[in-house]
C-alpha cells in the first residue's frame, strides 16, 4: 500500500510538472539573435574574411589608456609552450636590441638580467595583434 501511495504521489508530480514547463513554453517570446555572419542562410557561401595585415615593419600603435598592455602590431602566432617562448627571441632583455623590438617591460620581470616572471610568460594572455584592415565585428565606444 505504502508503495502504491508513493507511485500516485510521483506519478502527479511528473504531471504537474510537465504541465509547468509546457505554460512556461508557451510565454516565451522569441529570441531575436543575430550572429556575427550576418544575414546569410547556412548554405550560402560567403567569402572569406580578409587576411590580416599589421602596420609597417617596426613601429608600435599608441595606447588607449595608462597601463594597457600595448597591442601587437605584427603577427602574433609565435609558438608560446613549455620548452620555447618565441616571442622572447625578439622582447627579452639580451635580444630586444638586436632584433629593434622595445625589451619586455620591468613589471614582466624578477632581477636585472631581465629573467621573466613566470606569470608573465603567456604573453598573448594579455598582448592581442591589431591588424589594420579588419572591419570590427563588434562596435566600440570606449572613451578615457
Ligand atoms: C621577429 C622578432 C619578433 C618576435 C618573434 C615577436 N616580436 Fe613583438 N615586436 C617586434 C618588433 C620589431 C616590434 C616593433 C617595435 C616595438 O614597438 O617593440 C614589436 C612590437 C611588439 C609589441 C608592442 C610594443 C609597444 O611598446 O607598443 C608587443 C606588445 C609585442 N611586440 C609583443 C610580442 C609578442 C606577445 C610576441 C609573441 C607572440 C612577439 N611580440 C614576437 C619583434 C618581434
Ligand atoms: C599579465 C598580463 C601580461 C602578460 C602575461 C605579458 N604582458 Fe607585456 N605588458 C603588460 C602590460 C599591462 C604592459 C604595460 C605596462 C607595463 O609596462 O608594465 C606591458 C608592456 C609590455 C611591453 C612594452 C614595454 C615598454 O617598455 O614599453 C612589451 C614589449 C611587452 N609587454 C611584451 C610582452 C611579452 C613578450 C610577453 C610574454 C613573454 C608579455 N609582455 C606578457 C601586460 C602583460
Amino acid at each position: 500500500m505504502k508503495k502504491l501511495v508513493t507511485l500516485a504521489a510521483l506519478l502527479l508530480l511528473s504531471a504537474c510538472s510537465g504541465q509547468q514547463t509546457q505554460a512556461t513554453n508557451q510565454a516565451a517570446a522569441p529570441v531575436n539573435v543575430q550572429s556575427l555572419a550576418g544575414n546569410h542562410v547556412v548554405t550560402d557561401t560567403i567569402p572569406a574574411a580578409e587576411m590580416a595585415t599589421y602596420p609597417k615593419k617596426g613601429s608600435a600603435i599608441s595606447r588607449n589608456f595608462a597601463a594597457q598592455p600595448p597591442l601587437i602590431p605584427h603577427k602574433a602566432d609565435y609558438s608560446i609552450n613549455r620548452d620555447r617562448n618565441s616571442c622572447m627571441s625578439c622582447h627579452s632583455w639580451d635580444k630586444a636590441e638586436r632584433m629593434k623590438a622595445t625589451p619586455v617591460a620591468k613589471s614582466h620581470v624578477i632581477d636585472a638580467q631581465g629573467t621573466l616572471n613566470g606569470q608573465n610568460y603567456f604573453c598573448t594572455q594579455c598582448h592581442v595583434p591589431q591588424a589594420d584592415n579588419k572591419t570590427a565585428l563588434v562596435g566600440n565606444s570606449y572613451k578615457m
